[in-house]
């Protein structure tokens, strides 16, 4: 008998930045979050995991690269959370389930997309990890448990685990039982909503997130503000736009909320700096698009975002995709920073 299973798991952009934690070990996040997952058409991670007594240990492998797993570090912990959970929720109740959680599993991960490069890898191969062995354990369990132990892995992680728009709640609790994703609305319900990635550098980033938001928490006096007063605010309104598909308001908090989050970064000590000037050129030619949509209609067509990279994410809805992309490869030839045309867009709906 073999005991396999598959899964895949796409990225997710966040358009209320996670930034900072107060338990590191847990990965419980100093405020609440909430993101767009992309379909899997074009960034996305696949997982095969299988359970075999013969295994000698647990090993992965990350895009046919052996991977270190080290107790008590974050894959360990995942894979002992998910192990758990088959005891408890399956082999203690039947008698009959084969005892899964007592095999050794071998994984086997693929990133259809440069891995550890700034575009969420470590979200999507999580969320795909935690996916394909609560497949293989048949969890009893919903998105929003999973996303407990996909937190665990990455933080961004935990919100891979729903398609469409969805919010990461901080939670209060010291062990972490409440800090979970959630579902504001499936894609179905803004189907419109496109997002194009521009992927100004594909190198390894300078700062990792993990390392940067935490010196952002020692040592920056504006995170404090954003936590107290900005983002709750913000979490509110993202949501009242998205629930009444109100592009220009999630537009606009979009982008003040990734202005603020590279604000912060740049108020750490030593500061921080993700994006290049690319990057900027990119935020300069949507500032000027919206600046003549709203001339015309009182309205905002694109918003960008940015995470701890210079690749730009742009926002927008599917009748502008075609005029935000000509612009851009008009203003942004290859030469200027891009590396090649298969690199330039990853343009996909949300999933
Ligand atoms: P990114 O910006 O791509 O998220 P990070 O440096 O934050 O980059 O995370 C990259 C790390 O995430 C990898 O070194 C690996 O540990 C983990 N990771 C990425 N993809 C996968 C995957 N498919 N399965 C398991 N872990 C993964
Ligand atoms: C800027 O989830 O990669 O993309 O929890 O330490 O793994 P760890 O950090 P990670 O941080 C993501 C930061 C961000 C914002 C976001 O996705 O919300």
């Amino acid at each position: 008998m073999v005991y396999q299973a598959t899964a895949s798991a796409p990225v997710n952009i966040a358009c209320i930045k996670y930034w900072g934690k107060r338990d590191t070990k847990l990965i419980l996040p100093t405020n609440s979050s909430l993101s767009v997952t992309l379909s899997q058409d074009h960034l996305r991670s696949t997982t095969t995991s299988r359970a075999d007594p013969s295994f000698a240990k647990d090993r992965l492998w990350l895009n046919g690269k052996e991977e270190e797993i080290v107790a008590p570090g974050r894959l360990a912990t995942c894979i002992a959370e998910l192990k758990k959970l088959r005891k408890e929720l399956v082999e203690d109740k039947d008698s009959s389930a084969p005892k899964l959680s007592t095999f050794p599993v071998h994984i086997a991960s693929f990133n259809n997309f440069p891995t550890a490069a700034g575009l969420a890898s470590s979200a999507s191969g999580f969320a795909a990890l935690v996916s394909s062995l609560a497949a293989l354990y048949a969890l009893p369990c919903s998105p929003s448990t999973l996303s407990l132990i996909a937190r665990q892995g990455s933080g961004s992680a935990c919100r891979s685990l729903f398609g469409g728009y969805v919010a990461w709640e901080q939670g209060v609790l010291d062990d972490g039982s409440d800090s979970l994703a959630v579902e504001v609305a499936p894609r179905s319900h803004w189907p419109e909503m496109h997002a194009l990635i521009c992927v100004v550098s594909d190198d390894k980033k300078g700062t990792s997130s993990t390392s940067g938001m935490q010196r952002t928490v020692q040592t920056s006096e504006l995170l404090q503000h954003r936590i107290k007063h900005v983002v709750p605010k913000r979490m509110k309104e993202i949501e009242a736009a998205i629930k009444a598909k109100d592009f220009d308001a999630f537009a606009k908090v979009t982008m003040a909320d990734s202005n603020q989050f590279h604000a912060v970064a740049l108020d750490t000590e030593p500061p921080i700096f993700y994006m290049n000037d690319v990057s900027r050129s990119i935020i300069a030619l949507i500032v000027e698009y919206n600046r003549v949509a709203i001339e015309k209609t009182g309205k905002r067509k694109a918003a960008y975002t940015y995470d701890a990279g210079p690749n730009a994410v742009i926002y927008t809805l599917q009748e502008n995709v075609k005029e935000i992309v000509e612009l851009i490869v008009k203003y942004f030839p290859q030469k200027d920073g891009f590396k090649d045309p298969f690199q330039l867009f990853a343009g996909g709906s949300v999933g």
